[in-house]
């Protein structure tokens, strides 16, 4: 039966107790076969083996848990928090100053995280494709190619954009980029690059699972996919020939990021930091954000699902959270940082999730499971911190520069979304003497201004919105 089948495989998948696999194989047509002989060949089951025992020992009294460690987390001491002084407005004005140069010296690049499958939102494309602009009906990926593209005339330096993409999203986002002509901006300057792939096991036997005849449910390999993929695309060369030495990084699902901030880049250069993240004041001890820490003296971020309700709860003698620090996923990264990384071979560790995936079974069909039956494996970008020689935080005002689409309904929908991008630009419009009626929606494109001085002085005061059915839309200078 398994005749023109590679022997090799065939052996190998009965060595891993993974010949399950090959039921049905009989009905693939050569080309599937040929496919899913190269799928095969390309899981590493050592590496399977190696984290689902880990998943095990994890259950065991021998290793210290994350949960465990996070008992011993403390607010970090590497930490900028918002200006509150005159003093430190100064400051925030010399992290500025600096961050501007670097920008000017063509000195940043930006990196966009958008190979997720927003399983959450439930949307059918790539979810930089939805439509989010409240008054303009902008997609996503506009809203933030826009920013860069007016960041980069500010500074009177191209800005490269690298944007990570997965099985899941490459083709469509490449072809809404081209279909949209790259949203002004320059075509040299955009490169995508495509993350790995992990298969999901089922969690009682550890065997992989298929999402169709002759396919292995796959998915991307979390956004910690990034240090291995930029780095096989060569991308890490092409940022030192064009003298990048800095990398603002930041997530497709959130519009409100302040793309290349020169603020935050500054403090990034001046601290020393080979990495920065940063944070925003939790709003409880239950919100479901990863909070950044130090733990033994080493600076990280602990994810929510990791963090035990009493250290969650923890409150300092006036009363407020202790570790409160939520992380925004927005990073500066100094490119040779991740170089070093990337020639130690340094591997991100995979996280582990228990999720719900759909499974094929050769003459039954797909099931789609109500409960958890599979593991995911998953890298997590932010595990990068304590390997950094210092790692930085800094604090950012939640209302300005954080509410990701993350879900359908509710906190983090779009309509939440867009209601904060609205409540900002109605108040830079304010600011600049606008009367707005209470029920308009107001949008501000970014290729207008950046920030509400940027409005003030050169557009609010001359050029009035476009008044449409939806709203206010100022477009562009
Ligand atoms: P999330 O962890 O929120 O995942 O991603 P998601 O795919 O958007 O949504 P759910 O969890 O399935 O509902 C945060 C950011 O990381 C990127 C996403 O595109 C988003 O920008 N990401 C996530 C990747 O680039 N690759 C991945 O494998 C996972």
């Amino acid at each position: 039966m398994i005749r023109i089948l590679p022997l090799t495989i065939a052996e190998r998948l009965d060595f891993y107790h993974q010949d399950h696999l090959l039921e049905g194989w009989d009905d693939l047509s050569p080309p599937q076969q040929a496919a899913f002989a190269a799928q095969l060949e390309s899981v590493d089951f050592d590496q399977l083996t190696d984290l689902i025992a880990q998943q095990k020992s994890h259950h065991s009294t021998e290793n210290e848990t994350p949960a465990q460690r996070a008992y011993r987390a403390r607010s970090p001491r590497s930490l900028v928090r918002l200006p509150r002084t005159v003093a430190e407005q100064a400051e925030w004005k010399a992290a500025e100053q600096r961050g501007e140069e670097l920008l000017r010296a063509g000195r940043v690049g930006a990196i966009l995280v958008a190979g997720g499958q927003g399983t959450r939102l439930g949307y059918d494309h790539p979810k930089g494709m939805y439509p989010l602009g409240p008054v303009s009906n902008a997609p996503l990926f506009q809203l933030l190619c826009e920013q860069l593209l007016a960041r980069s005339r500010r500074a009177g330096q191209p800005i490269p954009y690298y944007i990570m993409t997965s099985d899941a999203t490459h083709e469509e986002t490449v072809e809404f980029f081209q279909q949209n002509r790259f949203f002004g901006l320059p075509e040299a300057d955009v490169y995508f690059f495509q993350q790995g792939n992990m298969p999901a096991v089922d969690a009682q036997t550890g065997q992989l699972l298929l999402s169709a005849a002759g396919e292995l449910a796959m998915s991307p390999d979390g956004h910690g996919g990034l240090l291995g993929a930029l780095s096989a695309a060569g991308l890490l060369d092409d940022m030192r020939q064009r003298g990048v030495d800095y990398l603002y990084y930041h997530q497709v699902d959130n519009p409100l990021a302040i793309v290349c901030d020169p603020d935050y880049l500054g403090w990034h250069d001046l601290s020393g930091a080979e990495v920065s993240t940063k944070v925003i004041a939790k709003r409880s001890a239950a919100e479901k954000m990863g909070i950044a820490v130090d733990v033994d003296g080493v600076t990280q971020i602990i994810e929510y699902s990791d963090l035990p309700d009493e250290v969650a709860q923890r409150t300092t003698a006036s009363g407020d959270l202790e570790l409160w620090a939520g992380s925004t996923a927005i990073h500066v990264f100094s490119r040779e940082f991740l170089e070093r990384l990337a020639q130690g071979q340094w591997q991100l560790p995979f996280h582990i999730a228990h999720k719900a995936v759909p499974a094929y079974v050769p003459g039954e069909g797909l099931t789609t499971p109500e409960k958890p039956n599979a593991y995911k494996f998953e890298r997590f970008v932010f595990d990068i911190l304590p390997q950094a020689g210092q790692a930085l935080i800094v604090e950012a005002d939640r209302t300005r520069e954080f509410n990701p689409l993350k879900n359908a309904d509710g906190v983090h929908s779009p309509d939440d979304v867009r209601q904060s991008l609205v409540k900002l630009h109605r108040e830079w419009a304010q600011a600049a003497g606008w009367e707005i009626p209470p029920t308009t929606q107001v949008e501000i494109s970014a290729l207008a201004a950046l920030d509400a001085t940027e409005f003030a002085e050169q557009v609010g005061r001359w050029i009035p919105p476009v008044k449409t059915e939806r709203g206010w839309f100022w477009a562009m200078r």
